[in-house]
């Protein structure tokens, strides 16, 4: 089969190869892919920026198909079900927190840049009817960690005042659904006036530029302030949002793209009760809430572009590069890597 392959070469870092179509093991099922979206995780791991390295994996944890095949012990009414893949891998016992064997599927674990690939049958979950195969295949990474960040950490209520930043980021679209879903009232950052002119036109009750100079100010002003912010960003940045919560409020952040503040307003954190907390993907239940959530509201991710398989290194060049709206979307059809 065809796979997206991470290799020991100075500049590509991944190439297409063909491999050895995998075959599924005990309590195992083989999905043959439809579609693959990329995640920023992708992009680092090409680049060397995330731990344990392990070349010769195939990259992707993002993925939706059709059951092909069944390992030992796995019932075959599951052949032929149409589905989506929590890239979960051992989170463990503990809902609150992943155990140290905790794994994502993508590397160490081969992952769904690949025509097929085999995976717990504990981990497909039915595609949700709603959506075609390119957006059930964004939905599994950042789809659960924004449903963990704003549901499971943020205890986003109806009514309450969230502030979503980049909300062009692969995760932030998600988080920005489902707080449109909660009946939240949604606001958002965003380095581009376009991407907020778009989240405004799909609920958003206002947008701010992060690149510009007071908006910080502005946020305050047009919310009265913040009940939940979730940010990927970080950075000295993490202050303003400090400022901008109301009492007892609470930051999520699941990321730290921008490094770690120089100082922390630890006197306003204090006094004013809030709380600063991280978060990582999510644990098997929120997957299953979430696939829960996104039926009942029929979400529907928000793609940026979506391009053949035999293109998919284009995509890992386009998330680089930044600048996209929603999932980077690749659709694995046989014919198309002839
Ligand atoms: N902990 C976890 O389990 C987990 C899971 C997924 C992702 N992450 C991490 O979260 C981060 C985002 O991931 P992603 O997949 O959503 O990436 P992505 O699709 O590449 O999105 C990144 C977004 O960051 C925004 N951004 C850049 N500078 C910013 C700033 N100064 N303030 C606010 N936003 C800023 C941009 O938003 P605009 O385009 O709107 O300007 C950009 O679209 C990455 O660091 C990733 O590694 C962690």
């Amino acid at each position: 089969m065809k796979a997206l392959v991470l290799v020991d070469h100075p500049e590509e870092k991944i190439q297409l190869l063909t491999i050895e179509k995998p075959v599924p093991t005990k309590g195992q099922v083989l999905v043959r892919l439809k579609a693959a979206a990329l995640n920023r995780r992708d992009q680092w791991i090409r680049e060397g920026k995330y731990p344990n390295i392990q070349i010769n994996t195939v990259l992707g944890s993002d993925g939706a198909g059709i059951v092909e095949e069944v390992g030992a012990g796995v019932s075959s009414s599951l052949i032929g079900k149409e589905v989506i893949i929590n890239p979960n891998i051992e989170w463990g016992d503990n809902p609150k927190v992943q155990s140290k064997n905790y794994r994502i599927l993508g590397m160490p674990v081969n992952g769904t840049f690949a025509e097929y690939v085999t995976v717990e049958a504990a981990k497909i979950h039915e595609k949700p009817a709603h959506l075609n195969w390119e957006q059930a295949a964004a939905i599994p990474l950042g789809g659960l960690t924004a449903f963990r960040a704003v549901f499971g950490q943020g205890q986003l209520a109806e009514g309450q005042n969230i502030l979503i930043s980049g909300a062009g980021g692969g995760v932030a679209q998600f988080a920005m659904l489902y707080a449109l879903a909660a009946k939240a009232n949604v606001y958002v950052t965003s380095g581009s006036e376009d991407k907020i002119k778009t989240c405004i036109a799909l609920g958003a009750k206002a947008g701010f530029n992060y690149k510009g100079e007071d908006w910080q100010k502005e946020a305050l002003q047009a919310s009265g302030g913040f009940d939940v912010v979730i940010d990927s960003a970080g950075g000295d940045q993490l202050n303003d949002f400090i400022k901008m919560m109301k009492p007892a409020g609470m930051i999520v952040f699941y990321g730290a793209t921008n490094g770690t503040p120089q100082k922390l307003d630890m006197f306003r954190m204090f006094w004013n009760q809030i709380t600063l907390q991280g978060s990582t993907m999510g644990n098997d239940q929120e997957f299953e809430q979430m696939v829960a959530f996104i039926n009942q509201h029929k979400i529907i991710p928000i793609l940026d572009s979506v391009r053949p398989f035999s293109e998919i290194i284009s995509a890992f060049d386009a998330m680089k590069m930044g600048g996209a709206f929603g999932k980077l979307v690749v659709g694995i059809e046989t014919e198309l890597l002839i």
